[in-house]
C-alpha cells in the first residue's frame, strides 16, 4: 500500500465514536485506503474527537499538538479532525490551526475521500453540516475481528439536557431501519462475534414505524440465542415496562442496565431538564429489580452543576445508597458553550467540585464492594475475553450483568462460556475458579 493511501486514526470519547471510526474506515477502504497502526507509515492522520467535557477536548488538543510537531518534519501528510469537536468549532478550528487540512463532522464522513483529494491539491477540506437523515444505513462498518461488536442503531439526540453539548455536535435524533440493523447482526454473527452492543445516545427512544426499542432488541436477540445482546445508553424517562419485560424474557439479553440519573436532587434534575424526579427514578429501579432481580445497574453522576448546594450533593449520596448501583461513572460539571446551562453561573468552586466528586467515588466504591462480595459462593457464567492483564495464568471475562471476573486458565479459549464459582471480590473485579457444568 502506497503511503499516500495509508490511514492512521485515533479515536477519543464514547463508544459511539468508536463505532463511527469503523464507518469512516469502511468508507475509506471502499475508496482505496487502508488502515495502518504506525503513525510513520501513514499519509493521512485522522483524529476522531470528543467534546463532552473540557478535559476531553484538552486531551485531543494535546494530541493534535504532537501531530502538528510531526508534520513539521513530514509536510506531505494530511491531518484531519473528525467528530464532535468539529461541530463545536467548525471553520475556526481550521482557521486557527493552520496545520489541520480537513475537518469533517459526524454526518459528513461520506465526503472524506473527496476531502482528502482536495487537501492533496492544497485546498482545505471543510464539511461541517449536520443532517436530519444521515444514518450510514448502507455502510458496513469495518470492524477488527474480536468478540464484541458495536452497532449504532440511532444517531443524535433531541433531549437537550441543559448541560449537554451532544444535541449540538451530533444533531437531531434519527433511528436506523430495523432491517438494516438485523442484517448487520447477521453479518457480525457470521464474522464470529459473540456479543453485540446496540448503541445510541438514547436507545430506548428508538423507533422504526410501529417498532420501538423493545421490539428491536427482542428481534436482535432472536437472531441467535448464543449472541449476547447489550445496549446503551437508556434514558430513565423512556424505560418502559415493555422494555423491562423484554429484557427479562430473553436469556441472551444481558441483565445490565446503564441508567444515568445525573443527580439525586429534584431541584437540580429540573435545572438539568432531565424530565423525571427522584421518586419516579426510584420507582423505576424498584420495577426493574422486581422483574429482573439479578440486574446489574450503573449510572452517570454530574457533580457541581450550577447552584448545587451541599444539601443537593447529600441527596445524590442518599440516592446512591438507596439504589445500590454496581458501578457509577462520575463527572465534574463542565460548562459547554451553546447549552442552556452555559448561561447559568458556574458557582461551585473547583475545589468543592473535586471534594464532592471524591466523596461520591469513595461511597460508590464501598457500595460496589458490598454488591460484589454478595456474589461470593455463587456460580456465574462468564464470556471469556482473553488473558487477564494482571497475570498470564488467568483468564478474564464478563458476566451478563457486566461484572469483570478473573479465574485461572483452564484449557478454554476466548469466546467460550465458563461457569465460575466466585471466591473473593474487590470493588471492581470478582475472582473465582471455573467449575465444570453438570450435564
Ligand atoms: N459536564 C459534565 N459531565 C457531562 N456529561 C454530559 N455533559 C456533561 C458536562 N457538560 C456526562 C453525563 C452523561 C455522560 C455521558 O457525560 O453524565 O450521561
Ligand atoms: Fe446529552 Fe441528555 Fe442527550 Fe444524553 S440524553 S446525549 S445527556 S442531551
Amino acid at each position: 500500500m502506497h503511503r499516500s493511501r495509508s490511514i492512521y486514526i485515533e479515536t477519543y470519547g464514547c463508544q459511539m465514536n468508536m463505532a463511527d471510526t469503523e464507518v469512516v474506515l469502511s468508507i475509506l477502504r471502499d475508496a482505496g485506503f487502508a488502515r495502518v497502526n504506525e503513525l510513520n507509515q501513514a499519509g493521512v492522520v485522522l483524529v476522531n474527537t470528543c467534546a463532552i467535557r473540557e478535559n476531553a477536548e484538552q486531551r485531543v488538543i494535546g494530541r493534535l499538538g504532537d501531530f502538528h510537531h510531526y508534520k513539521k518534519t513530514n509536510p506531505e501528510i494530511i491531518i484531519g479532525v473528525l467528530g464532535c469537536m468539529v461541530e463545536r468549532y467548525r471553520k475556526d478550528l481550521i482557521d486557527s490551526q493552520e496545520f489541520i487540512d480537513i475537518i469533517a463532522g459526524p454526518d459528513e464522513y461520506r465526503k472524506l475521500p473527496a476531502l482528502i483529494e482536495s487537501a492533496r491539491r492544497g485546498e482545505k477540506g471543510i464539511a461541517t453540516r449536520l443532517s436530519r437523515s444521515e444514518k450510514y444505513d448502507d455502510i458496513v462498518p469495518l470492524r477488527k475481528a474480536g468478540l464484541s461488536a458495536w452497532i449504532a442503531i440511532m444517531r443524535g439526540c433531541n433531549n437537550f439536557c441543559t448541560y449537554c453539548v451532544v444535541p449540538f455536535t451530533r444533531g437531531r435524533e434519527r433511528s436506523r431501519s430495523r432491517s438494516s440493523i438485523i442484517g448487520e447482526v447477521e453479518d457480525i454473527i457470521c464474522q464470529g462475534f459473540k456479543e453485540v452492543t446496540l448503541l445510541g445516545q438514547n436507545v430506548n427512544s428508538y423507533r422504526d414505524g410501529s417498532n420501538d426499542f423493545s421490539d428491536l432488541i427482542g428481534m436482535v436477540a432472536d437472531v441467535d440465542k448464543n449472541l449476547r445482546v447489550r445496549f446503551m445508553t437508556s434514558h430513565p424517562r423512556d424505560m418502559s415496562d415493555k422494555l423491562i419485560e423484554t429484557i427479562a424474557s430473553r436469556s441472551n439479553i444481558c441483565k445490565y442496565i446503564h441508567l444515568p440519573v445525573q443527580s439525586g436532587s429534584d431541584r437540580i434534575l429540573a435545572l438539568m431538564k432531565r424530565s423525571y424526579t427522584v421518586e419516579y427514578y426510584l420507582d423505576l429501579i424498584r420495577k426493574i429489580r422486581s422483574v429482573i432481580p439479578e440486574a446489574g445497574l450503573s449510572t452517570d453522576i454530574i457533580t457541581g452543576f450550577p447552584t448545587e448546594t451541599k444539601d443537593d450533593h447529600k441527596q445524590t449520596i442518599d440516592l446512591l445508597q438507596k439504589v445500590g448501583y454496581d458501578g457509577a461513572y462520575t463527572f465534574i460539571y463542565s460548562p459547554r458553550e451553546k447549552t442552556k446551562a452555559w448561561s447559568m453561573t458556574d458557582d461551585v468552586s473547583h475545589e468543592e467540585k473535586n471534594r464532592r466528586l471524591e466523596e461520591i467515588i469513595n461511597i460508590q466504591r464501598g457500595i460496589s464492594l458490598h454488591r460484589n462480595r454478595s456474589m461470593i459462593g455463587q456460580v456465574t457464567q462468564v464470556l471469556v475475553e482473553g488473558i487477564s492483564k494482571r497475570s498470564n495464568s488467568d483468564f478474564c471475562g464478563r458476566t451478563d450483568t457486566n461484572k469483570m471476573v478473573v479465574f485461572p486458565r483452564n484449557g478454554n479459549i476466548a469466546g467460550d462460556y465458563a461457569d465460575v464459582r466466585i471466591e473473593r471480590a474487590n470493588s471492581a473485579t470478582l475472582f473465582g475458579t471455573q467449575i465444570h457444568a453438570v450435564c
